[in-house]
């Protein structure tokens, strides 16, 4: 089972913020030790990074945004490592290409080791000595470098497996899948009234980031959004129904993805001899569980279901509002299965709950059929923090809850996570509505 460290909440101390910081940088270790040196070197495609460049660039990240500004006599570890580790901030400076991270083998992972410690100690000299107003005012700097960090735990994850996927033999991340001791329930849908509603981050001393704001109103008309998200076993009757083969559920661009690369089911299922399903996992190629979510497809894959199914997938805004309208995030369970339950894949909702839709808050991120596009009224930051939303506003879609491999702390009703139409190794499903 993964270690469960960390907390939601805003410290107030520099003592809490030391705690908390610790927490966080540990967990990204923590993940890593079942990798070999070799484990996290390799980028197995272009959208995924070396293990290796995570933990260095989580590191960068706080080196550069508030290591360099804030505290005069900090050492750089590296000079180097700026334009090695800098990801996408072209205010910052020059860089790697993205595609090309996995040539980097030198730092050894030894040395990214060492200069997680290196920043680490200055970070806690850092909120050791600062005066307690320059921390005040860093506040919002310091909790985006630890949300960056957990963002980037769940890359890790992700990408790491996809890299063992494409390792002939499939090793596994963990020896054994912990065994599924739920079915899941028949379909059920879940009125809301149509009306105006208020969705977005609120700004209520809770950390969001900046795209998840401002707060704004919304107009929307009655539907109804589905109990649970779409089954593994649901979508092999799409697959067996040639789903696939039907140009008439698929848009344009979807179907001229999946011709081209000759897609027949998600990211990781592959059919076996007798013609059963198996999907590589953590422990390497398992039977589907029937009742679980489907997981890893693409945007493309998600509307031509909803399509085949009659149905369509919520609006962002109809997913936000329909979370705050059953509660979700405080029914018994709510997020019950992200990084903290240690089964690292999505798994059966169980039985209805009469109340509320489940799962919206763990198992897998929800497709939309939102473009992400910046709310009314959005600014992005001035400076090369303002890169960090803002700029990829254009051609991709918006995601909503969390997934099963999402760190403790770092769900809200009001995060928004995106991905290109095309992209399936994050860990995404998608629920119905109608
Ligand atoms: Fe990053």
């Amino acid at each position: 089972m993964t270690t469960i460290v960390s907390q939601n909440y805003l410290p107030n101390s520099s003592g809490a913020y030391i705690s908390r910081f610790k927490d966080v940088r540990a967990l990204s270790e923590s993940i890593t030790l079942r990798l070999s040196a070799e484990d996290q070197q390799v980028q197995s495609m272009p959208d995924v990074s070396p293990t290796k460049w995570h933990l260095a660039h989580t590191s960068w990240f706080f080196e550069t945004f508030i290591l360099r500004p804030q505290v005069p006599d900090y050492s750089v570890f590296d000079e180097s490592f700026g334009f090695l580790f800098n990801s996408y901030y072209e205010a910052v400076g020059p860089r790697q290409l993205r595609a090309e991270r996995g040539l980097i083998t030198r730092p050894t992972l030894d040395e990214v080791h060492a200069y997680r410690a290196h920043v680490d100690a200055a970070m806690v000299g850092f909120f050791e000595n600062a005066d307690p107003a320059q921390i005040e005012d860093l506040c919002y700097l310091i909790e985006l470098g630890m949300h960056h960090e957990q963002q980037h735990q769940e890359l890790i994850l992700m990408d790491v497996k996809h890299v063992l996927s494409r390792n002939p033999f499939g090793p596994s991340y963990r020896k054994k899948e912990p065994a599924t001791v739920y079915a899941t329930h028949e379909l059920q849908w879940f009125t809301v009234p149509g009306g105006i509603y208020t969705i977005g981050h609120d700004d209520d001393g809770q950390f969001a980031f900046d795209n998840e704001g401002p707060v704004h109103e919304v107009v929307l008309g009655d539907f109804a959004i589905a109990s649970r998200c779409v089954t593994n076993g649901e979508y092999q009757a799409f697959i067996d129904d040639d789903g696939y083969k039907r140009s008439e559920f698929w848009h344009s661009d979807g179907w001229a993805r999946i011709s081209a690369e000759c897609w027949q089911a998600p990211l990781y299922w592959q059919q076996v001899e007798d013609g059963d399903w198996v999907e590589f996992t953590y422990a390497g190629l398992c039977p589907l569980y029937h009742d679980a979510p489907v997981c890893h497809v693409s945007f493309y894959e998600a509307a031509a279901y909803a399509a085949w199914a009659g149905k369509r997938l919520p609006t962002e805004a109809e997913w936000e509002v329909a979370a705050n309208y059953f509660n979700v995030a405080q029914r018994p369970g709510a997020g019950a299965n992200q990084l903290a339950s240690g089964y690292l894949r999505p798994i059966p909702a169980g039985e209805v709950d009469p109340e509320a839709p489940k799962g919206m808050l763990g198992d897998v991120w929800e497709w939309t059929q939102s473009a992400y596009s910046p709310y009314p009224g959005f600014r992005a930051a001035p400076g090369a923090v303002g890169e960090y939303n803002g700029k990829f506003m254009v051609n991709q879609m918006v995601l909503r809850g969390a997934s099963c491999v999402t760190p403790p702390g770092h769900a809200r009703v009001t995060y928004r996570n995106f991905f290109y139409p095309h992209q399936r190794w994050a860990f995404a499903g998608f629920r119905l509505t109608e």
